[in-house]
């Protein structure tokens, strides 16, 4: 079987077409991601009318080099999946009604896809020889731009999710201390690479929600305000500092996140049936040292780690097609009332 995805959730635009893997992987043919980050960066943040106009614009190109990468035609497509939330909903409407147009002059079986599914399901995109894919049930830590959540993943289409964030989510707290410091839009790759040069140590920053009251939710703005209260007088000058207060930034977020994971580990294990696997997924677990920590907190309690390369760990139309993938499969379809939605629970 072989899916072409589409994703216009946010800022990028992106088509891909997937294929049967071996245990429930996906062959990726192609992978076509068109980012609006410059259209956006001088605004700081993303406009949600501009996202919507440029994926108008960039779609049909993005489609076509898709089809062209993978050697293929619509002809030979056998399903079609498509982002129906959450996400901007103007943004969310492009990629709707491309995959309705296409699915209906095609006659092809359509599929909307729940765009935490598709970073949940990263980890089972494939292009090459890689190991076997993650074991069910894992824990899923999910951090990206616009949510924070641990998710017991049981199978592909079976997710619980055990805690979310109450505020901002771990990427826009990245993005947002990120403005604070003079950095970019998105700021989390550049407070990554600062961070290598810092000490972690040298401001002493909250970690919120430990307490018993905290369970396994997040809560990541009073970081940012802590940060902020700091540069009062203005982002740091000198190099050191600005370095500093990086990776003591990332420490405060990557400590609030492993200490979370471990303790929805603990309550797993405790109740019988322990998961297999910590598998981290969306645009943070780009995160060099998030990688790093979730990597040796699932060695220390004896579980396999996963995490998708960086390129899949953030928006991307390949996570769609698998994500749709499976649900064709299942048999799901969507009918022609198939819409966005711009919040959507998982
Ligand atoms: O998953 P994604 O592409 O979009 C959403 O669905 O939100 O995630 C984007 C987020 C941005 O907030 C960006 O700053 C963050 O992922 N991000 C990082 C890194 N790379 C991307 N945060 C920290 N460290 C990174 N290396
Ligand atoms: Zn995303």
């Amino acid at each position: 079987m072989r899916v072409l995805g589409l994703e216009s959730s946010c800022d990028e635009t992106a088509c891909a077409v997937v294929e049967s893997g071996e245990e429930g992987t996906v062959q990726v043919r192609a992978d076509v991601v068109s980012s609006q980050a410059r259209v956006h960066e001088r605004f700081g943040g993303v406009v949600p009318e501009l996202a919507s106009r440029h994926h108008l614009l960039n779609l049909v190109p993005v489609l076509e080099r898709a089809l062209g990468d993978a050697d293929v035609g619509l002809g030979d497509i056998d399903g079609i999946a498509v982002t129906r939330g959450p996400g901007l909903i103007g943004a969310l409407l492009v990629a709707v009604q491309a995959a309705k147009a296409i699915a209906f002059s095609r006659g092809l079986p359509l599929v909307g896809v729940h765009h935490l599914e598709g970073h949940l399901l990263a980890p089972f995109l494939r292009d090459g020889p890689a190991g076997p894919p993650p074991p069910f049930p894992h824990l899923g830590l999910l951090v990206s731009g616009g949510h924070s959540s641990l998710v017991r993943v049981e199978d592909f289409g079976r997710y619980q999710v055990l805690g979310t964030t109450r505020d901002d989510a771990a990427g826009e707290a990245f993005d947002k201390v990120g403005k604070l410091l003079g950095l970019g839009y998105p700021a989390g790759p550049e407070v990554d690479r600062l961070a290598e040069r810092g000490d972690p140590r040298a401001f002493p920053l909250p970690r919120a929600m430990l307490g018993p009251k905290g369970g396994l939710d997040f809560s990541f703005s009073g970081l940012k305000t802590a940060v902020a209260a700091l540069l009062v007088d203005g982002p740091p000058g000198d190099a050191q500092r600005l370095a500093d207060l990086c990776a003591s930034f990332q420490a405060a977020v990557v400590e609030q996140l492993m200490r979370k994971t471990a303790l929805a580990l603990s309550r797993q294990q405790q109740s019988g049936a322990p998961y297999r696997a910590i598998v981290l997924s969306g645009g943070v677990a780009c995160n060099r040292a998030l990688r790093a920590a979730a990597r040796a907190l699932a060695e220390e309690r004896g579980v396999a780690f996963h995490v998708a390369p960086p390129r899949w760990c953030t928006d991307n139309a390949a996570m769609i097609a698998c994500a749709g993938y499976h649900r064709l499969r299942r048999g799901e379809r969507a009918d022609w009332t198939l819409n966005a939605i711009a919040s959507l629970p998982l």
